[in-house]
């Protein structure tokens, strides 16, 4: 081969390479014992001294050159090796994943329970006026939950009928709301909201999450609520768990009772194994929220006849109930609103 055939050939030859292997053998095709560069110097001793070392230098300069893209190539095939093949061995890399907020989740689980027996969710405003939040839920001009350390007041004008604007105390003002809504019974609503009170300690957030559960239709009784109570504690905490009524007070409602469900670590004996108090509930039972029969000045207010319907509601905290659930072993509300990324991502 003439010694610039040389070069060209190599070159096409390399351009087609794609492998270590082919590439190895194209290497010893030029540079072994019987390869293309020694060919070339065959005739070399037949050369005067002079010729023969202007060819030894032109075939170094080849040489050079030959090795040099060879080197080359080799650096593109590893390369493009390590870019695009799998190594099923090594451990895999791990993606940050982001998840929703443990209220969200709590929230979509108490929804999921309601929906299962036939409510309806709902939210209603969170500014509000103080009519649907108050005298609408038979609360007077001079009760105390209406005094501004107990509810957030907006610097509003005030309307004749509705007052001032609040941001919603409790989740209740979406039962005139819901019965307004609708017009007539039946009325299964479950109404979660964000509500607002300006506390802040263990137990109490500014900012919180309430549900309200309404059931209004002809005939409706407490056998009903204590029923829906017991589904709801027993698919929520577990079907170990029951629920009692015990008599309260409330406006809105009358007979009106408080919540208590069993305690999760005395079995709602209020003794433990070695015989002792129960350190969490110490008689048994944990308070979850208030309920009772609803008032009938507030189905008025709603637009319904008292002597035709009757009902029954009961409010919730979602963030207290979802403290109680046993497992979540969380003693400070404020550690779900700080946004520190430590809690959070251990749910
Ligand atoms: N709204 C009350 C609160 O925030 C809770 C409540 C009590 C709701 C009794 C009700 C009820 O529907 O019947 O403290």
């Amino acid at each position: 081969m003439a010694k610039n055939n040389v070069l060209q050939t190599f070159k096409t030859e390399i351009s087609k390479i794609a492998s270590l292997d082919d590439l190895l053998l194209l290497e010893t095709k030029y540079f072994g014992r019987n390869g293309v560069l020694n060919a070339q110097l065959k005739n070399m001793k037949d050369l005067n001294a002079e010729k023969r070392k202007a060819l030894g230098k032109e075939m170094n300069q080849l040489k050079y050159k030959i090795l040099e893209s060879i080197s080359k190539k080799r650096q593109e095939i590893v390369s493009f090796g390590q870019k695009n093949t799998i190594d099923v061995t090594l451990p895999g890399k791990k993606y940050a994943s982001g998840s929703l907020h443990l209220v969200t989740y709590a929230i979509e689980e108490i929804s999921n329970i309601f929906e299962k027996i036939g409510f309806i969710r709902m939210s209603y405003p969170e500014i509000e006026w103080e009519w649907f939040s108050f005298e609408a839920l038979n609360m007077p001009k001079d009760h105390p939950a209406r005094d501004d350390f107990e509810t957030f007041y907006i610097q509003s004008p005030t309307n004749q009928k509705y007052g001032k604007m609040i941001l919603t105390p409790h989740t209740s003002s979406g039962q005139p709301r819901e019965m307004m809504r609708l017009g007539k019974p039946p009325i299964r609503m479950i109404n979660i909201a964000k509500t607002y009170r300006p506390n802040w300690d263990a137990s109490h957030v500014p900012m919180f999450h309430q549900f309200e559960g309404l059931c209004i239709d002809k005939r409706i009784n407490i056998t009903h609520l204590k029923g829906t109570i017991d589904f709801f504690a027993k698919e929520y905490f577990g079907q170990d768990r029951a629920t009692r009524l015990r008599p309260f007070h409330f406006q809105f409602t009358e007979p009106s009772f408080e919540v208590d469900i069993t305690c999760d670590i005395c079995a709602g004996t209020g003794k433990v194994a070695d015989g002792t108090k129960c350190r969490l509930c110490k008689q048994g039972w944990l308070e979850l929220g208030g309920t009772g029969m609803v008032h009938p000045t507030v189905m008025k207010a709603g637009g319904l006849d008292p002597n035709e319907f009757t009902g029954w509601a009961f409010g919730f905290g979602v963030e207290r109930v979802m403290m109680m659930k046993p497992g979540v072993g969380l003693n400070n509300m404020r550690a779900l609103y700080d946004g520190d990324i430590r809690v959070l991502e251990q749910f």
